[in-house]
């Protein structure tokens, strides 16, 4: 057990996939894992363990922002010896041909700060996904019918932005979507050597302040999940 996870070592598959909310942690697990069993609830953040095509794997929420995922991620990849964690979560649309619905593979993340930006001091950190990840996750998209979006995104750390001279920086050079959690995910997998990757779904868009409805923001989240695990086991 762990101050925040309270599950006995190997009750945690060595393949996480965190949604942010543990509401969608439960339902994931329950409609795409087989025999999933609970694992976590302190604090309400739950966590279950099945299998995938005979594949062992857990389902985890992380919370919202770097601060909560950095806790649990942590935990995960250092005390419970997780290897590949795979967040799957929404974002905000950032540039004029990424559509609501859309799925992002994030390629990278820019931050303004991140909970590992003290140890860091004057260093710039290049957050980056696994590229192995990556391709077989871009792979199994396509194998869907859809088309991701492969670049960088803006990991914030609020979601009521009040800088939207930086928003326009940010879709000026290029980058994709916003989220909350992605720059500190990937800093963590490489500080203890594990895989990571996020796979994200347009829920809003900050250029023309639509955003998709619950019904079609669950339809988005089934493909990520199947996204996740077939880029997982491919
Ligand atoms: N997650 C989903 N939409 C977002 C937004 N607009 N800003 C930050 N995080 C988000």
């Amino acid at each position: 057990m762990t101050i925040h996870i309270g599950a006995e070592p190997g009750d945690i598959a060595e393949t996480v996939l965190m949604p942010g909310d543990p509401m969608r942690a439960q339902w994931a697990a329950r409609t795409f894992l087989d025999s999933p069993r609970q694992i976590n609830a302190v604090r309400g953040m739950l966590g279950y363990t099945g299998t995938w095509r005979g594949h062992p794997v857990t389902i985890h929420g992380s919370g919202m922002g770097m601060p909560s995922l950095s806790i649990y991620a942590n935990e995960l990849l250092r005390d419970f010896g997780v290897r590949t964690l795979m967040r799957i979560g929404s974002c905000g649309g950032m540039q004029p041909h990424v559509g609501l619905r859309d799925v992002i593979l994030a390629m990278t993340a820019s931050s303004i700060s991140t909970p590992s930006s003290s140890l860091m001091r004057e260093l710039r950190f290049a957050p980056c996904a696994d590229w192995g990840l990556l391709r077989a996750a871009a792979q199994a998209a396509e194998t869907r019918g859809i088309t991701p979006h492969i670049g960088g995104i803006y990991s914030s750390d609020t979601f009521y932005d009040e800088r939207p001279d930086l928003n326009d920086q940010m879709t000026r050079h290029g980058t994709l979507a916003v989220e909350m959690e992605t720059a500190e995910l990937y800093t963590l997998a490489s500080r203890y050597g594990a895989r990571a990757l996020s796979v994200l779904t347009v829920s809003d868009h900050l250029l023309t302040g639509d955003a998709v409805s619950s019904a079609d923001r669950e339809t988005g989240f089934s493909a990520m999940v199947e996204i996740a695990l077939a880029a997982a086991f491919p």
